[in-house]
Parts: structure tokens; C-alpha cells; sequence
């Protein structure tokens, strides 16, 4: 799996649009394989784009414990944390070890043959500084 780093830019909440504003990458969808999966690096995320055909799924790669970086190990499909153990199964769900909930995921949007994915939003009371700024009022999800 290949990493791309790719342009991010801007900030602030939602655009008139309906879609986030903020932190994104844009990308072409022939650059993500088909039934496969790309990580892109999205202004301080690592996300994980999956596609099968022209559906999209995008997934932050940062373990929902304490936020370390999770790995695909594809020979047991499962994403590893390296902190604490944590493992989750090949839809993000928490499988073992110390995560309460599946691994997050991001917005992610196909215009044409162009698919655009931005910073997911997440708050984690226990590490206030893990994401600060990446909050809307309204628009963010309150964890437990
Ligand atoms: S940070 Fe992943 S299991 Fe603790």
C-alpha cells in the first residue's frame, strides 16, 4: 500500500454546499485501485481510501484508543495498533485489545472521476489536544 501525499488546504466548517470545509485531497479515481485501498495523507491524517467499482469508503488510520497509527496486515485482514494491541477486522471494527469503537472514518466525495476526501472530525475528550482545531460546532461527533 502506497502512501501519496497529496496537496490539503483551507479551513473553517461547512460550505454553503453541504460539504465539509477545510483540510482535503483530491485525487483521481483511477489512482485508487479497484477493490483495493490507498492511504493518502491528509493535512496531519493518514486515511485510507477503499473502492470497489465507484463506491468510496475512507477510513482514518489512527487508532480510536489514544490515536496511534494503525497498520493493514493483509495476511490476517486485520488493522494492528501497535500501542496497546488494539486490532480491528477489514471494515474497522474493534476485534481485540483496548479500542471501544470502530476506527473512524472521513468524508469522502466522487464528482465525475474525481474524488475528493477531507480531515475527518473527531473529538476524543481524553486527548483534548489530538485533533484540536478539526472541530465544528454542530458537525463533530462527542465520544465517550
Ligand atoms: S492506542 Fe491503539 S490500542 Fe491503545
Amino acid at each position: 500500500m502506497g502512501l501519496a501525499t497529496l496537496t490539503a488546504t483551507a479551513a473553517g466548517c461547512r460550505r454553503h454546499d453541504g460539504r465539509p470545509d477545510g483540510p482535503h485531497v483530491t485525487l483521481r479515481l483511477a489512482d485508487i485501485p479497484d477493490g483495493g485501498r490507498l492511504a493518502v495523507q491528509v493535512d496531519d491524517q493518514p486515511i485510507e481510501l477503499l473502492r470497489t467499482g465507484r463506491t468510496l469508503e475512507a477510513r482514518l488510520l489512527l487508532c480510536t484508543h489514544m490515536g496511534c497509527p494503525v497498520a493493514w496486515v493483509a495476511a490476517e485482514r486485520r488493522y494492528h495498533c501497535p500501542c496497546h494491541g488494539g486490532r480491528f477486522d477489514d471494515r474497522g471494527r474493534v476485534v481485540e485489545g483496548s479500542p471501544t469503537r470502530a476506527l473512524d472514518r472521513a468524508p469522502v466525495f466522487l464528482d465525475d472521476d474525481r474524488v475528493t476526501v477531507y480531515k475527518a472530525k473527531v473529538v476524543k475528550p481524553s486527548t483534548a489536544a489530538f485533533h484540536q482545531g478539526a472541530v465544528c460546532d454542530g458537525d463533530s461527533r462527542r465520544l465517550g
